[in-house]
């Protein structure tokens, strides 16, 4: 309801601006939510005057004053009091009363579609989530991934959006060749059954091992000729082997296709089982070789050929020029442009006489072998969502290494021509943790496993030592929900884009910015709620008993719609999870400096409040994948 009068409010200022003929259009994102402390500043606050005065050369305090004296006169929303201006921003005050009630009928009537929003026309969202690469264990990489992508999925669809969420694996391309090869050589079928990742990374980094230990021979200035050449050539075979091997995968070639399933399969299974314990699941699990098997690759490749949008190169590559002043923000089909034409690339490359040295980035996407890259098969996977999905959007949850490379996809694509379609690139930072925190096995690599199981220990050693009267397995029960709430809070609480250490000793904890503390606040209303005999009806209560406590409470109520809106717009649950941890501490002060249950003249209206509250934590929490406790 604060989003519906952030609406309105708009929607006065514009009136108000037009009115006065300042000639200038006004932007909805220049009404803001302030923080509701900030009592000065009212609730909400625009500084569109700066702009106006600045174009009119004006002073800003006169134009807001002006703006804020017209707005008064053709009536403020229902639900705001008054409107001030402070330093040349117009400040608008809430009528904390009205806002109360309505607040609380809100939650009440709405209950778990509090904060949801239903629209006549929802955007059909494609997401990449997760994506691993098979034949390699899960690393925490993959977990800040997969949390995120789910939180953030839940809070589309809750904005109405409708979501598929495809989890793309990375099961296609020259390293699987790579690996086919080794296992042909070096592969023990016991081993693989016994555990078939590990077998199969520990054959990946021998493949790697030999290569650039080839590399290093190859380097070496030699005594003699012919040991450099049996050395180069011993380095071709390793190299060749692994192609032959991918181009037998990509024509389909039986004994490859029936190996590379064998690991696709057993990657996918114990994937599942990671992800089954993290509560998680995926619409789709197409990956990169549903592209290449089912002729989607080469069908873009022919297209992109045919439209000559792409041009070959002189070694056989396919490739589409990007030039330097196209990476606008091509993501977006309103602002992007680009220019298709080869004559340019042509006569770039003319000018500097290879493909390296001209002035354009080559995006390939088939190599002088023949054989398609990563590039080939996300184009073919946007030329699958849009024509065959209808999709509006097509997002990407993939870490900021790859900035650069989803630039030139979009570029690409474009060139491709797909021109409606909105493409996403929703990066997220590295995370690394704490020196010594956790054993790196062969110091490289921290799996999902690990980090779920340390949590795990941690979390029980919290529910033992608050010493509970509870058995073995509701332990397990408890220290499992806190576990998992450690670990998902701590992947989303930071915005997305940060680079995070992640410590499972502070994140465990149950004071602290931390999962189990937004968890421990929902545990005591649910207990003050369980010792109540009912909850009172909305509309019984009087909102003059309300004390500052209980309108920072209401407020912070008030305000959840908005949050979520906040991280659609910027594919972030960054904004949810440090609201549900502000949310927790408002109702910690509101339940530590007001009586509930015995107050005087307010136990009523309390209860209601604590009812709301614990409404929203699970709303809140629930959309995290964070599970709440009735005991902890
Ligand atoms: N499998 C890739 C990796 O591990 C991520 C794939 C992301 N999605 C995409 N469409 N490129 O790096």
């Amino acid at each position: 309801m604060l989003g519906a009068i952030k609406r309105e409010l708009f929607e006065g200022i514009r009136a108000a601006v037009a009115d006065a003929g300042y000639g200038r259009d006004v932007e909805p994102s220049t009404v803001e939510l302030e923080d509701f402390d900030d009592e000065e500043k009212g609730e909400f606050s625009s500084a569109v005057s700066f702009a106006i005065a600045a174009d009119a050369g004006a002073n800003p305090m006169a134009v807001a004053a002006d703006i804020a004296d017209r707005h008064r006169e053709s009536g403020l929303p229902d639900g705001i009091d008054s409107v001030t201006v402070e330093n040349g921003h117009i400040n608008y005050h809430l009528d904390v009363d009205r806002m109360a009630l309505r607040t609380l009928s809100t939650i009440d009537s709405e209950g778990a579609a509090y904060g949801t929003r239903e629209r006549a026309d929802p955007d059909r969202i494609v997401a990449d989530v997760s994506s691993p690469n098979i034949a390699k264990p899960l690393h925490v990489g993959h977990l800040r991934n997969t949390i995120l992508s789910d939180a953030l999925m839940n809070v589309l669809e809750a904005r109405g959006h409708d979501v598929t969420r495809d989890n793309h694996l990375g099961d296609w391309g020259t390293q699987f060749g790579n690996l086919l090869h080794e296992y042909v050589e070096f592969g023990d079928e016991a081993a693989f059954e016994d555990d078939p990742i590990a077998h199969l990374l520990e054959l990946y980094q021998q493949f790697e091992q030999r290569d650039s230990m080839l590399e290093d021979v190859e380097a070496f200035d030699a005594v003699t000729d012919e040991f450099d050449e049996a050395v180069t050539t011993e380095r071709q075979y390793h190299v060749d082997d692994g192609k032959e091997w991918f181009a037998r995968l990509e024509r389909g070639d039986e004994q490859a296709v029936e190996r590379w399933e064998r690991f696709r399969e057993a990657s996918v299974e114990r994937f599942e089982r990671v992800y089954a314990e993290l509560g998680v699941d995926f619409d789709l699990w197409l990956g990169e070789s549903f592209y290449a098997r089912e002729g989607w690759n080469d069908l873009v490749v022919e297209k992109a050929l045919d439209e000559d949008v792409a041009m070959r190169g002189p070694d056989g590559s396919v490739f589409i020029p990007i030039y330097p002043d196209e990476y606008g923000d091509a993501g977006d089909p309103e602002t992007a442009s680009v220019d298709p034409s080869l004559d340019r690339a042509r006569e770039l490359l003319d000018e500097a006489g290879s493909v390296e040295d001209a002035d354009f980035d080559a995006f390939y996407i088939v190599k002088s072998d023949g054989s398609t890259v990563y590039g080939t098969r996300d184009l073919a996977t946007i030329e699958y969502r849009v024509g065959e999905l209808d999709v509006d959007q097509s997002v990407y949850v993939v870490a900021s290494e790859q900035n650069r490379y989803f630039q030139r996809l979009f570029v690409a694509a474009r060139k491709m021509g797909y021109d409606e379609v909105h493409l996403e690139h929703i990066d997220y930072g590295m995370i690394s943790l704490p020196e010594g925190s956790m054993s790196t096995r062969g110091g490289q690599i921290v799996t999902v496993r690990e980090v779920l199981d340390a949590a795990r220990e941690r979390a029980r050693d919290i529910v033992e030592e608050k010493g509970r009267d509870v058995d073995g397995d509701e332990v397990d029960a408890i220290a499992r929900k806190i576990a998992l709430a450690t670990v998902k809070y701590g992947m989303v609480a930071s915005n997305r884009g940060k680079d995070i250490t992640f410590d499972i000793d502070e994140a465990v904890s149950l004071e602290g910015d931390t999962g189990p503390y937004v968890q421990y606040a929902t545990t005591r209303a649910y207990s003050i709620l369980d010792a109540a005999e009912t909850v009172p009806a909305v509309d019984a209560i009087d909102p003059e008993t309300f004390n500052d406590t209980d309108h920072n409470l209401l407020h912070q109520l008030g305000r959840y719609p908005l949050v979520l809106e906040q991280c659609e717009e910027r594919y972030d649950a960054a904004p949810l999870a440090r609201y549900l941890l502000d949310l927790a501490h408002v109702f910690n002060s509101f339940y530590h400096k007001n009586r509930v249950l015995d107050a005087e003249d307010a136990a009523e209206e309390r209860l209601a409040l604590t009812d709301a509250t614990a409404r929203v934590f699970e709303n809140g929490l629930g959309l995290l994948g964070i599970d709440t406790l009735a005991e902890m």
